[in-house]
Order: C-alpha cells, then sequence, then structure tokens
C-alpha cells in the first residue's frame, strides 16, 4: 500500500524565504507572501521584526496579537506598552531594539462569528515552519544579546526541552544555526499582565531585563 504523507508534515517557510545576502526590506517583502503553514489562512498579515539591522539587541516574543495583526507590527499592544516601559526602565532603548516573534502570523480562536479573536498558542509545527524566518533575521542582524521572552521564543531558539523558570534572567551562551548567541530568557510581558500579583511579576521581568543590559554593556 502506498502511504502519502499528510501535507502538513511539510509546513516550512523554507521555499518562500530568498537566499542569503538580501536585506531586511526584501526579506520582509518575502515573508508579506508566506504560505509555509495555515497560519496565513484567518490571519491578517505577516507580522514581520522591525528596528534596524545594526540593533544590538533582538527581542523575541511568541506571535503577533490582536493589534498586531490589524497594525502588521509586533508588539504594539498590551504587551508592547509593558514591555517598552520595562526596557527603558531596565536601561535599554526599544529603538536600539529589533523585535521579533518566533511566529510571524496571529493564532487565534472565536467563540462566535463576530466575537474577539482570542490568542492561541502556536503549536511546534507551526513553530518550526516559521523557523527560517528567524534564522534569516538572526543571520541579517547579528545581534550581540537576545532576549528571549517566554516559552514559545524559548523553544523556537533553544529546543523543547526549555523551561523559562529554570533559566530566566541568566546568560546563556549556545551556538544557533552554526552562530555563537548570548541570550537572556525571561518570562513573556504577557504573562506580566495576566499575573494575580501583576507588580512583582513585573519587578521579575525588570530584573531580567537588567541582567541582558549588564551583559550587553
Ligand atoms: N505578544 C507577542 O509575543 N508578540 C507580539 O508581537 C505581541 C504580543
Ligand atoms: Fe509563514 Fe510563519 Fe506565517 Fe506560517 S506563521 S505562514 S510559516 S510566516
Amino acid at each position: 500500500m502506498v502511504t502519502t504523507k499528510a501535507p502538513e508534515d511539510a509546513y516550512t517557510a523554507e521555499p518562500f524565504v530568498p537566499g542569503p545576502g538580501v536585506g531586511l526590506t526584501a526579506l520582509r517583502k518575502a515573508a508579506a507572501g508566506c504560505r509555509g503553514c495555515p497560519l496565513h489562512r484567518d490571519a491578517t498579515q505577516t507580522v514581520f521584526g522591525e528596528g534596524k539591522t545594526s540593533a544590538r539587541l533582538m527581542l523575541v516574543g511568541e506571535q503577533p496579537g490582536d493589534q498586531e495583526d490589524r497594525q502588521g507590527k509586533p508588539f504594539v499592544g498590551p504587551a508592547g506598552k509593558l514591555l517598552d516601559r520595562a526596557l527603558e526602565e531596565a536601561g535599554l532603548d526599544p529603538a536600539d531594539a529589533y523585535i521579533t516573534n518566533a511566529v510571524k502570523h496571529f493564532k487565534f480562536t472565536r467563540t462566535e462569528p463576530r466575537k474577539r479573536r482570542i490568542h492561541k498558542a502556536p503549536s511546534l509545527r507551526e513553530m518550526t515552519a516559521c523557523g527560517p524566518w528567524l534564522a534569516a533575521e538572526l543571520a541579517l542582524v547579528e545581534p550581540e544579546l537576545i532576549v528571549v521572552l517566554g516559552a514559545t521564543a524559548g523553544k523556537a531558539l533553544l529546543g523543547s526541552s526549555f523551561r523559562v523558570t529554570e533559566v530566566r534572567g541568566t546568560v546563556l551562551e549556545r551556538d544557533i544555526h552554526g552562530r555563537p548567541e548570548r541570550l537572556v530568557p525571561t518570562v513573556h510581558p504577557s504573562a506580566v499582565l495576566r499575573s494575580d500579583d501583576r507588580e512583582q511579576a513585573y519587578q521579575g521581568l525588570l530584573a531580567d531585563l537588567e541582567v541582558a543590559a549588564r551583559a550587553l554593556g
């Protein structure tokens, strides 16, 4: 009997990613047409990374949220506002960072048609599919330090055994796509917003970002 591979096994952004040597504008333009996994179908648009390719710091989140999906820019909603505040307080200039997500399309569910869109965590398969975009961004920006925002970003960059509670606020040195990288993991800013003790959670995020600021020098 002939067995056919389920098409979802083949989810990958790879055929849409331009070869090495292209700039950020070309990369972003190509990503706008990515059909590497089914997430592009229901989302409004690809939300690619933002910032200068000369940035010393790269921040990696999970996936765009509702606001990001509408505006086409990462971290412009409530989580982004909180993140900006924490970055500034830690002495890191948000304008001098490149900010992106592990997954470039918004994944959501709706309880009823026309009702509010509720964020849904991307699957490992979708994260893996979208990985070539993050790899291309890393190759282009060559950051001195990566701040890993939460479990999805951690799994995308460091593998599925990543546990944010075990490594947050520490400087990790890892080989990623053949390049030695330094990374500081922390919680996702949305987790701070959801926390029962927001102030304590915020102080935790801030302390981790201060580790990143010191590591960057
Ligand atoms: N959460 C993320 O992980 N990324 C965004 O861009 C917005 C919210
Ligand atoms: Fe492509 Fe990533 Fe969007 Fe999937 S989530 S369609 S891999 S850009």
